[in-house]
C-alpha cells in the first residue's frame, strides 16, 4: 500500500518543453493541460486562452507558433495547433507501459499514496438519536461518511471516524416517566418500536395533563443528576437502540474507530460556558444563557436553557474541543443533511468567537434527501410510504436483498460456477443502496427506485459488480500468469487505449474525490470505466480478432495485463465506496 504514483513521463516531457517557452511557470503549465475530448487530435492539449494577454496574440495564433517550433522526440513524436489548443501525441507503447506497469505492480493500491500522511481527519457521520429507528438521513451519512473515510486513507491521512449518538436531551425526561408510569412497559424486553410507541402515547397524555411535562422535566434533572432508577432506564434505552443500530452496520460493514455519546460531553458543558461567560461571548437572558450573533447574520444561539438543561449545540461545542484535544485535527468533518446548514454556521460562529483558530477547519459535508418512489403513482416522496408509515431502513435492505436474489435467480444461466448465492444477494443488494446514493453528488436528493437500483444494465451498483466479475472470469479463464513484460506496442485498437488513459486518470480522481468530499467522484469513474470495458469486450464478442483472449500469444498477453488492470482499478474504485467486487456472479 502507499506507493506514490511515480511522474508521467510523457506528461513530463510536454511540460518540460513548453516551460519557458510559455509566460507561466512548470506548475501552472501543468495545471493547464488537458486531455483533448477526441484521441484523434492528440494525447495531451495546451489550451492558448490563459496566454493571450500576456503575449498579446490570439490565443490560436499562439498555439500555431508554438506547434511550429515543436521538434518531435521519441516519446512526443508530434504537435499541432487546433483552433486555440496545441495538441500533442504521445509514443503511445511508452505510455501505455508506465500505466500498465504501475498498475500491475501495486495491484488494488493503484491510486492510493501517502499525500495526506501527517494529517488527521475526523469525521462524524451516521449519529443517529437513540431510542428512535434510525433513519435513512442516518443511512446516508453512514454510507456517505464511510466512503469518505475510505478515500482518505487511501490518501495516507489518518481519519478517526466517530459516530456521535444523541443519547441526551429532555425527551429522555419523557421516556422515563412513561416506562415509570405505565405497567405494560417493561424496560427489559421493549424495543426500540416500543419506545417510539411510548414517546407517542406520553405526548398525546401530556396534551390531556399538562403536570406531566413537569414530570417529565423533572425525570430529565434526575437523569442529569444520576439519579440511579432514571439512570438505569436510560441505560436501557441506549442498549436497545445500539443493537438495532448495531445490526444495520453490520449489514452495511459500516464501522467506527469512536462512538462517543452527546452525554459523554455533558460533564464537560458547565467549565465550557463558565468560560464563554468570563470571555463576554455569552450573556443571561430570562434566566437562559445566549450567544447573540445577530453582528453575523446569525440567529442566536442558547447555550443553556432557564432550567439549567444544556442543548445540542452546547454539546457540540464541547465535542469539538474534545475532538481537538484528543485527535489533534487537521479538519474536522461534520457528514449531516443540509437541515443542519444553521446549526453548523453558529457552531463555527462560536468556535471562532472562542479564540480556536481551527474553527474554520470546521466543516458540514451536508447532502440531500432520500425519497421513495411510490410504486402506484410513480412520485417520489420523502422518507415515508403512501400510508404514512415511516420506512424502516433494516426493510429496505432485506427487500434490497431480496429483489437481487430474484433478479440473480432469473440469470441463473449467467451465474458462474461457485458463487453463492445467498452471499452474492446480499453483496449486490446493498452494493444496489450503496452505490444508488454514491453515484449522485451528496447535495442532490436521491431517490429510491427499486427497478433503477438493481438494473444489471443500468448505471447501478450491479452492473459494475458484474463488470468486475467478468473481468475476473476473463482473466480465469486465461489461465496463465498476467505478465508485465509485454510487448506495449501490440496495444493498437482505440478502445485500449482509452481504457489506459482512464486508469492514467484514476489516481487523480481519488485526489478529487478527496478534495470535494465527493464518493460521486469515484462511482462516476467507475461507471466511465465500465462503460469503456463494454465497448472493447462487446466489440471482442462481434470480431475474434478483437477478443482478449485471441490466438495469437503476444497480444493476448498484452490485453490480459490490461484486463488485469481495469480489474485492480474497479475493484480499489467499488473498495472506497464500501462495496463488496465479487469475483464470481
Ligand atoms: N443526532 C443528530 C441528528 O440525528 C445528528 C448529529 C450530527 N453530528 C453532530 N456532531 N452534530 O439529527
Amino acid at each position: 500500500m502507499g506507493t506514490m504514483n511515480k511522474g508521467n513521463p510523457i506528461r513530463e516531457e510536454v511540460v518540460a518543453w513548453l516551460t519557458g517557452r510559455v509566460p507561466l511557470d512548470q506548475a501552472a503549465i501543468g495545471g493547464l493541460i488537458e486531455v483533448p475530448p477526441n484521441a484523434e487530435m492528440g494525447d495531451y492539449a495546451l489550451p492558448c486562452f490563459a496566454l493571450a494577454r500576456e503575449l498579446r496574440k490570439a490565443p490560436a495564433a499562439i498555439a500555431e507558433e508554438l506547434a511550429a517550433s515543436f521538434t518531435p522526440t521519441e516519446n512526443v513524436p508530434g504537435a499541432a495547433a487546433a483552433g486555440p489548443y496545441l495538441n500533442f501525441r504521445a509514443n503511445r507503447p511508452v505510455m501505455t507501459a508506465h500505466v500498465l506497469r504501475q498498475v500491475h505492480e501495486a495491484a488494488e493500491a493503484y491510486g492510493c499514496s501517502n499525500l495526506g500522511a501527517g494529517e488527521t481527519i475526523v469525521i462524524d457521520y451516521s449519529s443517529p438519536n437513540i431510542a428512535r429507528h434510525l433513519a435513512v438521513h442516518h443511512l446516508r451519512s453512514a454510507i456517505i461518511g464511510r466512503s469518505i473515510t475510505l478515500i482518505f486513507r487511501a490518501l495516507g491521512h489518518r481519519v478517526v471516524g466517530i459516530n456521535h449518538l444523541g443519547d441526551w436531551g429532555t425527551s429522555f425526561g419523557k421516556l422515563i416517566v412513561a416506562f415509570e408510569r405505565y405497567d405494560d412497559l417493561d424496560a427489559r424486553a421493549a424495543t426500540v418500536s416500543d419506545l417510539q410507541d411510548a414517546y407517542v402515547r406520553f405526548s398525546s397524555a401530556a396534551e390531556r395533563e399538562p403536570e406531566l411535562e413537569d414530570l417529565a422535566r423533572e425525570a430529565f434533572r434526575r437523569l442529569e443528576t444520576r439519579e440511579a432508577a432514571a439512570t438505569e432506564l436510560w441505560k436501557r434505552f441506549t442498549e436497545m437502540s445500539l443493537e438495532e443500530f448495531e445490526h444495520i452496520y453490520d449489514m452495511l460493514g459500516v464501522r467506527f474507530d469512536a462512538s462517543t455519546p452527546e452525554s459523554f460531553y455533558v460533564p464537560m458543558t458547565h467549565g465550557c460556558t463558565e468560560r464563554l461567560v468570563q470571555a463576554g461571548i455569552a450573556q443571561e437572558s430570562e434566566g437562559a444563557l445566549m450567544v447573540p450573533l445577530d453582528a453575523y447574520d446569525l440567529p442566536s444561539v442558547m447555550l443553556r436553557k432557564s432550567d439549567g438543561a444544556t442543548l445540542y449545540i452546547t454539546r457540540d461545542i464541547c465535542a469539538a474541543e474534545y475532538r481537538k484535544q484528543t485527535y489533534d485535527f487537521e479538519t474536522a468533518i461534520y457528514v449531516v443533511g443540509g437541515e443542519q446548514k444553521l446549526h453548523f454556521a453558529q457552531l463555527r460562529k462560536v468556535l471562532q468567537l472562542m479564540g480556536h483558530e481551527w474553527a474554520e477547519r470546521i466543516e458540514h459535508v451536508d447532502f440531500g434527501l432520500v425519497k421513495f418512489r411510490d410504486p402506484e403513482t410513480g412520485e417520489a416522496r420523502k422518507g415515508s410510504t403512501r400510508k404514512g408509515e415511516v420506512i424502516l431502513l433494516e426493510d429496505v435492505l432485506r427487500e434490497g436483498i431480496e429483489r437481487a436474489r430474484q433478479k440473480i435467480g432469473e440469470n441463473l444461466d449467467r451465474m458462474a460456477e461457485g458463487a453463492d448465492l445467498g452471499e452474492l444477494a446480499a453483496q449486490v443488494g446493498i452494493g444496489a443502496v450503496v452505490f444508488s446514493d454514491l453515484s449522485v453528488k451528496r447535495g442532490k436528493d436521491v431517490i429510491f427506485d427499486w427497478d433503477r437500483m438493481l438494473d444489471f444494465e443500468g448505471d447501478t451498483g450491479p452492473y459494475v459488480q458484474y463488470a468486475h466479475a467478468r473481468l475476473c472470469s476473463i482473466l480465469r479463464k486465461a489461465g496463465q500468469e498476467v505478465r508485465a513484460d509485454v510487448d506495449f506496442s501490440r496495444l493498437e485498437l482505440p478502445e485500449e487505449w482509452a481504457l489506459v488513459r482512464l486508469l492514467e486518470d484514476w489516481p487523480a480522481r481519488i485526489r478529487f474525490a478527496a478534495e470535494t468530499r465527493e464518493p460521486s467522484v469515484v462511482a462516476n469513474y467507475l461507471l466511465e470505466l465500465c462503460a469503456r470495458f463494454s465497448t472493447y469486450y462487446s466489440a471482442g464478442m462481434r470480431e475474434p480478432e478483437r477478443r482478449v483472449l485471441c490466438g495469437d500469444d503476444a497480444l493476448r498477453a498484452a490485453r490480459l495485463l490490461l484486463v488485469e488492470g481495469v480489474q485492480h482499478a474497479i475493484r480499489s474504485g467499488l473498495g472506497l465506496l464500501g462495496m463488496a467486487a465479487p469475483e464470481r456472479m
